[in-house]
């Protein structure tokens, strides 16, 4: 597969002020068409890879030959981060949907220490790199910080939200005041987006969940027609 820059969801001066136009500009049109373009390039000539999406490249970082594997890392995460990002952002945030608050209070006890939460990880996100929310294997919410352009996906992780703390992603706008760029960032989360990773993943838990079950029903049935049929000792 030839992986593509998706197209943004909104204008480039939609998130204005909070994210200028400028900035919306370069950050898509630059940065991230040139994460695609390094991607296909490093795959060329790799054809079994070129079948993968590029989850399933930085699910598994170990199966990608180690002379490509650094620049598939970076930017298979480079265009994975920036393709979540664009979808978490929106001029129309609005409050969360149910299922979402009901989550983020279980994970984190109420929407504000989540946000706390989250924005100290931005804050004190050391260089480049990004703060996400993510479910975890227990279907719990926690608050990561990457380095670079990895996606919490190396780490068995799902994400939900991301924020780019870049200096590319504030700069030009915010200068050095990257509290105040991650203060801003609340005003234009999609929350509605959000919410449907968030049913995505938990619809895949319980789907596997009955698969489970259905499988030890299978098994007891099984066992127990084994030792009907005749088992015995
Ligand atoms: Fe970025």
């Amino acid at each position: 597969m030839t992986h593509k820059l998706p197209a943004l969801p909104y204008s480039y001066s939609a998130l204005e002020p909070y994210i200028d136009t400028r900035t919306m500009a370069v950050h898509y049109n630059m940065h991230h068409r040139g994460y695609v373009n390094n991607l296909n390039n490093a795959l060329s000539g790799y054809e079994e890879l070129q079948e993968k999406s590029v989850v399933e490249l930085l699910y598994d970082l170990d199966a990608v030959p180690e002379e490509i594997r650094a620049t598939v890392r970076n930017n298979g995460g480079g265009h994975l981060n920036h393709s979540i990002f664009w979808t978490c952002l929106t001029p129309n945030s609005g409050p969360l949907p149910d299922n979402l608050a009901t989550f983020i209070d279980d994970s984190f006890g109420s929407l504000d220490a989540f946000k706390a939460e989250f924005a100290k990880a931005a804050a004190t996100r050391f260089g480049s790199g990004w703060a996400w929310l993510c479910v975890d294997e227990e279907m719990k919410g926690v608050v990561i910080a990457t380095p670079y352009q990895d996606n919490p996906v190396s780490q068995g992780l799902v994400p939900l939200l991301g924020l780019d703390v870049w200096e590319h992603a504030y700069y030009l706008n915010y200068q050095n005041r990257r509290g105040d760029y991650i203060a801003a960032f609340w005003n234009v989360v999609n929350w509605k987006s959000v919410n449907a990773s968030l049913q995505s993943v938990q619809a895949a838990a319980d789907a596997q969940k009955l698969a489970e079950k259905v499988q030890s029903t299978w098994d007891s049935l099984v066992t127990g027609l084994g030792s009907l049929l005749g088992g015995g000792e």
